[in-house]
């Protein structure tokens, strides 16, 4: 790969897969030999208790100013997967930022990553908190390109479209438009209608439909035991819809 990419994996809605989505795509990307950094950018912090990490200081601290990379990333996890966990005090780092101008305010945690040059990672994941926040802010100027998963159960859309009004806004103050990826259905159920008339009406809207993830209980459970879905269950629906998902992204 020539270039590393930064995506974040956004909505602007709860529970809709994210930080599944954004753990288990980078344990696959992992697997297919890129060299992964993994950012839990929400301070309810759920990639480091999901993947069995409890390191107190992450994100927070590094944002700030308080550590350097090297004293909040998490290496020796997993082979070519490093993560930097939210923190416990994520929140308050960013009260602390929002007392910054409104330049350096929002654009932390792109130059915090602008200096990662020499670490040689091909793909960077950033796992965004479900609201509108200045860390999600920060996590979208700092990110080239957007995944949108979107839960198929009716109320669906609007929360895309909110997505999609406040990338509009991002955009505004970017010098090159977040590129969306694509909308990437989660919870997809073969057997039942709902799934497939969301799915119709989300292909109605948006141009760009990633490889579904189907639902899949062993998905649910893989953050329970502290492991990602190829520890847990490596020939599960999941772990085989997110290494689909990888080579969909051109990241396999
Ligand atoms: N494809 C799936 N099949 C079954 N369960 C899933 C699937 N994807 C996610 N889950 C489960 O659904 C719940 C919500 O998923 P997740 O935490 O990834 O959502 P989120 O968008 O990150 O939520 P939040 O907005 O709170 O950060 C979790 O318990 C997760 O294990
Ligand atoms: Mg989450």
């Amino acid at each position: 790969m020539r270039k590393r990419r930064i995506l974040a994996v956004s909505a602007l809605k709860g529970g809709v897969g994210k930080t599944t989505t954004a753990v288990n795509l980078a344990a696959a990307c992992a697997r297919a030999g890129r060299k992964v950094l993994l950012v839990d950018v929400d301070p309810q912090g759920c990639v480091g208790s999901s993947i069995g990490l409890d390191s107190e200081t992450g994100l927070d601290a590094w944002l700030v100013g308080d550590a350097a990379f090297e004293e909040v990333v998490a290496r020796e996890s997993r082979p070519n997967l490093d993560v930097v966990v939210a923190g416990a005090r994520l929140l308050a780092a960013e009260d602390q930022l929002r007392e910054k101008g409104k330049e350096k305010r929002r654009h932390r945690l792109e130059r915090r990553l602008g200096d990662l040059d020499g670490e040689g990672y091909d793909v960077v994941f950033l796992d965004c908190p479900p609201s509108a926040s200045l860390l999600l802010e920060n996590a979208w100027f700092a990110a080239h390109e957007l995944i949108l998963p979107a839960k198929l159960e009716p109320l669906s859309l609007p929360a895309l479209e909110r997505t999609k009004r406040f990338v509009a806004v991002i955009d505004a103050d970017r010098p090159r438009p977040l590129r969306i990826d694509g909308v990437l259905p989660t919870f997809y159920d073969l057997r039942t209608h709902v799934s497939d008339e969301t799915l119709e009406a989300i292909r109605e809207r948006f141009t760009k439909i990633l490889t579904p993830i189907r639902i899949n209980s062993a998905l649910a459970e893989a953050p329970r035991t502290g492991k990602t879905i190829y520890e847990l269950d490596p020939s599960s629906r999941g772990a085989v819809d997110y290494a689909l998902l990888a080579e969909d992204l051109g990241l396999a």
